[in-house]
């Protein structure tokens, strides 16, 4: 278990609209306690046109859930037809993006440098990055793994300042278990955060590395929550489907009872 402060974040995917949303996060305040939210920082990452709905109910019962966008535009602002400004963000009172989920990678052609441009631009407006790496299904079958999410890890990095790498959280989504039911086992999740967590020290230092939250996503429920949240360099999970049922997510957030 974890002695950093567990990050468990909710990312809605393009499912619920407004009103659904409403719905949602309403269930959810109604559910958690301030103790509960306390104890595990607790995040949900609706749709942009779902943000100003969930900023009014949270703010409205003074919740301590957070909330946060599923991508930003590596752009401040300006003639970027359909994209969105960090600052947009930030001022909707989102304290995070996720940058570089492995959907964008596929289906937006997403690549490491435009992932580093917009943790960078995510920072400069005053988001935290939830950011995402993970291997296709090819890439475990041949064993290739740490060596690929390594990869990814050192260019979604790369030219960050010291102060935002200690406040970044890292999330390592094995592709192969996103939706399908299939979830890492709680040994394949604890090999690659670890090696995450490794690197970092080898190049940051262990004031870096010590402090970075480290998530695993891919088909967590709260059926399999504690067993994943037990390993070492688990600090916490991204989960998709299951965000989407109130019930199921706050299980998920009361892990540590
Ligand atoms: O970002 C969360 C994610 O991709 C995992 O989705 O539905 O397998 O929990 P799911």
């Amino acid at each position: 278990m974890t002695t950093r402060k567990p990050i468990i974040a909710g990312n809605w995917k393009m499912n619920l609209n407004h009103f659904e949303a409403n719905l949602l996060v309403q269930k959810l305040a109604a559910s958690l306690t301030a103790e509960q939210l306390e104890a595990v920082e607790t995040v949900v990452l609706p749709p942009f046109t779902d943000l100003r709905t969930v900023e009014s109910v949270i703010a409205d019962g003074k919740l301590k859930i957070k909330y946060g966008a599923q991508d930003v535009s590596p752009h401040a602002g300006g003639a970027y037809t359909g994209e969105i400004a960090g600052a947009f963000l930030a001022k909707l009172g989102c304290s995070y993006a996720v940058i570089g989920h492995s959907e964008r990678r596929e289906y937006h052609n997403e690549s490491d440098e435009l992932i580093n441009a917009k943790n960078k631009a995510a920072f400069a407006a005053g988001l935290v990055p939830i950011f995402c790496v993970g291997e296709g299904l090819d890439i475990r079958e041949a064993g290739n793994q740490v060596e690929h999410v390594l990869a990814q890890v050192d260019a979604g990095l790369e030219g960050l300042k010291t102060e935002q790498l200690q406040q970044i959280v890292i999330a390592y989504e094995p592709v192969w278990a996103i939706g399908t039911g299939k979830t890492a086992t709680p040994d394949d999740a604890q090999e690659v955060c670890g090696a995450i967590r490794a690197r970092l020290v080898e190049k940051f230092g262990a004031e870096v590395a010590d402090v970075v939250r480290i998530q695993y996503g891919g088909s967590v429920k709260a059926a399999n929550i504690a067993q994943i949240m037990a390993q070492p360099d688990v600090d916490g999970a991204l989960v998709g489907g299951a965000s989407l049922d109130a019930e199921e997510f706050v299980s998920i957030v009361r892990f540590p009872e």
